[in-house]
This record gives C-alpha cells, structure tokens and sequence, in this order.
C-alpha cells in the first residue's frame, strides 16, 4: 500500500455566504464539510485511481472523531493525541478567504509514540507520502526523522513540505521532493520567480533529495532525477480550483513509484493527473476524463543535466 501521513489533518468546512463583508454578520446558506490535509488529499486521490491506500498522522478531540467519521469507509490508523484537531474555514461569496486553525499542540510523549506508531506501519508500505504542515509541538526535523526510519526500512519517501521542515527533510535523503514554485525559492533563498529552477532543484539533490519534482503551476513542472532531467507542461492552462493540484501530482508520483515507472512517463502522467485536479472544484479529487484525454496528449521533454555542475557547488 502506499502510506500517506498527515500530521496536522483538519476539518476542511467551507461557508457559502452572498457577500463577505469585513465586520459583519454572515447568514451562512451552505456548510460542506469534508477531511482536510494534504496527506489526505493524496490518499483521496489515490483512492480515486483505485490504488491501495492507507493513511495515518495524528488525530484528536472531537474535531479528529468528525474527521475520522467521514473517513470511515477508507483503511486508516491515525495516532491520538490529547489535543484537538483543527478545523479549516474558507468562505466563498464567489471568491474564497481562508481561516486556518493552527492545530493542537502534540506533546514529546505523542511524538515519541506517533514514531514507533510509523515505524509499524512502514512493515506493510510500498511507498511513504509525507506532505504538509506540521502541528505545534511537533519539531521542524520532524518530517526528516520519519524519512530516515522509512529509508531504513527500505520504502521510498516522498516529502511535500515547506520551510524548516523542507530543510531538514531534505537533508534525511528522501527518494523524492516536491516543492512548488514558491516552496523552492525560499529553499533556495531566492524571490519567487528569481533565479533559475534547474540550478534550484539540481542543488536540492546535491542536498539531499533524490530526485526533485519541481511543480510551477500552469507552466507544468521540471523533474531533475538520478536518470535525467525532463519537463512536461499541459497543453493550455486548465480553468478551474488549483487548489490541491500539487497534491494530485504527489498521487501520481506515489503511484509511479510503487509500479516502478520511468521517469519520462511518470512526468507526465503527473502533469495529466494534477491538470485534472484543477477541473474538479474541490481537492483531493480528479476529473476522470480530463485525465484520460491528457494522458494520450502530454509528453515529457529531456531537459538537460541532472547534476549539478562543479562550478555551482
Ligand atoms: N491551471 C492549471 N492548468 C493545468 N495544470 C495545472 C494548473 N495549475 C496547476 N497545474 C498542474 O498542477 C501541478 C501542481 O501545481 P502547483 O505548482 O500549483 O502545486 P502546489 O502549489 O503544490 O499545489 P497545492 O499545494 O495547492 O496542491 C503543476 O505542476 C501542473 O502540472
Ligand atoms: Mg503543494
């Protein structure tokens, strides 16, 4: 199975309101709610793909039993904690605004036991998705101590982070990463749209990661891999929520891995996947035929070395 974490999972409730007015008082007209995270919105998608699926992270309060209710026809082995798990507010009038909870504060004794919890789990693993933002409590080389017990155990780690986080899990030899546009160049300490993204990801190898899938919204994404370096890009920008594309794009390389696909075809197999992602509203969901229609239709382009030239070093 392919084991998805997500450590800071939240109920994702989205408010239909006429129009947002700052100060004001709001007669909701619709409520939806459904699991949030990262980690289970690859596990959604992966679930859609029909690919064996199991996710895990930590849980608790009675935001974490609503969660766990909507999860309960989907294999799962959450860990508990004392605290409550958050909730996510979007409010759409036509545009959307956020309201992000931070989530509970896991205690040393949780963590502890959440990595023996993951170090179980990795026995029956074919692939590892560690993706999102960490709890508080939780320490920003939280996500690089799970990447060296899964390379321990030998089941390649896919790591979709950000921050500090990011910077360690690097350094702890994940198989793959998958950063966005903005994730690499605070990696790399450059501006958004600064510097060039192959030089980005050939140093995150040098760092660390074994192969980078750099992911730069419409534009498609780069990949610079032990086996080369390739960029594949939708045929035209898709309308519609970008919002958890990145997310399909984990699915497809989690899936890739564990069927051991060549580079060049999982490329663009991602961009197909993430590009339907995007026509569907909501993430952690693909639209079906957008995918079939694309996957006959984007291709993968060499894109020179993937290693980083001595003079970058
Ligand atoms: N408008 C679009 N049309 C077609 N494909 C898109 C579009 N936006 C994104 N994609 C595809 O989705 C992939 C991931 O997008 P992006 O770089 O925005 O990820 P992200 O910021 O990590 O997303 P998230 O974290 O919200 O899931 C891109 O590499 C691209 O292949
Ligand atoms: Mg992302």
């Amino acid at each position: 199975v392919i084991l998805t974490v997500t450590l800071n999972p939240a109920l994702d409730l989205t408010y239909g309101v006429d129009t947002l007015v700052r100060h004001g008082t709001h007669r909701v007209r619709t409520v939806a709610a459904r699991p949030g995270g990262k980690g289970l919105n690859v596990a959604r998608v992966l679930h859609q793909l029909g690919e064996p699926v199991g996710a895990t992270g930590l849980i608790g309060g009675g935001t974490g039993a609503e969660i766990l209710a909507l999860l309960a026809d989907r294999p799962h082995a959450f860990a508990p904690v004392a605290g409550t798990s958050r909730r996510t507010v979007t409010v759409v009038d036509g545009d959307a605004t956020g309201f992000w909870e931070p989530g509970p504060t896991v205690t040393p004794g949780e963590w502890a036991s959440f990595r023996a919890h993951f170090a179980a789990l990795l026995d029956g693993a074919d692939v590892v998705v560690l993706s999102g933002s960490l709890p508080p409590g939780v320490p920003a080389d939280g996500y690089a101590a799970l990447v060296t017990a899964a390379r321990a155990a030998g089941v390649p780690v896919i790591l979709d982070a950000d921050g500090e986080p990011l910077r360690h899990g690097v350094a702890a030899g994940p198989d793959v990463v998958k950063p966005n546009a903005s994730e690499l160049a605070a990696w790399w300490r450059t501006p958004p749209g600064g510097g060039d993204p192959y030089a980005a990801a050939r140093r995150m190898r040098s760092a660390g990661a074994g192969a980078v899938i750099a992911t730069r919204g419409a534009a498609g994404l780069l990949a610079v891999t032990p086996d080369g370096a390739w960029r594949a890009a939708p045929p035209q920008p898709v309308p519609g929520n970008p919002t958890g594309a990145g997310d399909a794009c984990v699915a497809a390389l989690a899936r890739g891995l564990r069927h051991g696909t060549p580079w060049p075809q999982l490329v663009a197999d991602a961009v197909a996947l993430s590009a339907a992602a995007v026509t569907e509203p909501v993430a952690g969901s693909v639209h079906l035929p957008t995918y079939a229609h694309l996957r006959d239709t984007v291709v993968a382009e060499a894109a020179g070395p993937a290693a980083v030239p001595t003079e970058e070093c």
